[in-house]
């Protein structure tokens, strides 16, 4: 319904996993387009937000989902990098989110940076499902284009079927060795004490509408009151990238994951040194399915609630931080923003 929709905040969610295990190409599936082929050496080398609505994500899923038994308005995806030296890049995705798909490559299994993404979703208690990605790659593998799971599978012959399982309860197992007790998503009744695994291919498209599903319901079902916290107070964000934009000067690619941000609000930026007291000049908000970081033509507006993956032009930004707070003031006294700020 519009009205519960227009109240509860759209979750975030981070992607995570080792290098190349298609985190990115997992989205490019997801929002069709092709953000992957303008990647310099396929290395997302930045964090990108993408806002997906619920519309599109019921589209996908199919039968699946019945967009009636959603009041959320759609997930806030953050892609992040999965080579080694983007640790920061990773941990301030990871502490962002409120739920994050670990993304795991068929073949490879757990690798150094499948490792540390599970210590960072463990230390921020995030909840989290594992997307096994890549089946199409077992060999002999029958794809349909698209389809749910559990009806690709019944589709392979038993050889196919048996290495694919195979391949699953080894995950399952190192997930397990990690503390976590795990088992095929359909058999998970709990997903806040049992992590489901999720079989898709980010080439073939299958088992998305599952991953999807399972996204929204584990939303729904354990974030529902996080969901629906103040949406229309001072903004709180943080800063994933600090660019000249043509025509604005330097501006700070932010996600906003909680309440309203405005044009004209007073905002408190984290920098090397003093926070940064400064108005919003213009705010740049990315279209639906667009990518922050691609996305030239933005849509200048004048409010802006979380989450939402948003652009701030506003004059002395060129000092402010990667991973920095950013806190509108709105009615609040400014030092005690900027304390709040230096406090972080
Ligand atoms: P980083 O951002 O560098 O950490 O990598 P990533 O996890 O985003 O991986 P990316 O999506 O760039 O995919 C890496 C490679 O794996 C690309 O060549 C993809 O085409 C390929 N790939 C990703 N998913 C699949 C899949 O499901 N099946 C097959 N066959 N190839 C895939
Ligand atoms: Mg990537």
């Amino acid at each position: 319904p519009e009205s519960a929709a227009s109240s509860l905040r759209t979750p975030i969610v981070a992607v995570l996993g080792h290098v190349d295990h298609g985190k990115t190409s997992l989205l490019d599936k997801v929002r069709g387009s092709a953000v992957i082929e303008g990647e310099a050496g396929a290395i997302t080398q930045h964090i990108g937000a993408t806002a997906v609505p619920l519309d599109v994500i019921s589209g996908i899923a199919g039968d699946l989902v019945d967009p009636d038994d959603f009041d959320l308005p759609g997930l806030l995806f953050i892609d992040t990098p999965g080579h080694h030296s983007f640790t920061t890049l990773r941990s301030r995705g990871g502490a962002l989110a409120d739920i994050a798909i670990l993304v795991v490559d068929v073949n490879d299994g757990f690798q150094p940076q499948t490792e540390e993404a599970i210590e960072i979703l463990a230390q921020s208690q995030t909840p989290f499902i594992v997307a096994a990605n890549k089946v199409d790659t077992v060999p002999g593998w029958n794809a349909e284009e698209n389809a749910p799971i559990q009806k690709s599978l019944e589709r392979q012959s038993d050889r196919v079927r048996g290495d694919v399982d195979e391949k699953l309860y080894e995950i399952i197992g190192q997930l397990s060795d990690k503390g976590f007790s795990a088992d095929m998503y359909w058999r998970v009744q709990d997903f806040q004490n049992n992590v489901g695994v999720v079989p898709v291919s980010a080439m073939t498209g299958e088992g998305v509408p599952d991953l999807l599903t399972v996204m929204m319901g584990l939303s729904q079902r354990y974030m529902k009151e996080e969901m629906a916290i103040d949406v229309s107070g001072p903004g709180v964000g943080t800063v994933l990238e600090v660019k000249e934009e043509k025509g604005f000067g330097s501006t700070i690619d932010v996600v906003l994951y909680d309440g309203v941000v405005e044009e004209d609000d007073t905002i408190v930026v984290g920098s090397s040194g003093d926070p940064i007291v400064t108005d919003v000049r213009a705010l740049l908000k990315p279209r639906p399915l667009a990518e922050i970081r691609t996305e030239s033509r933005f849509e200048k507006v004048d409010r802006l609630k979380a989450a939402s993956g948003i652009k701030i032009a506003a004059p002395d930004l060129d000092r402010a931080m990667s991973g920095a707070p950013v806190r509108v003031v709105r009615d609040r006294e400014i030092d005690e923003v900027v304390e709040e700020v230096q406090a972080e």
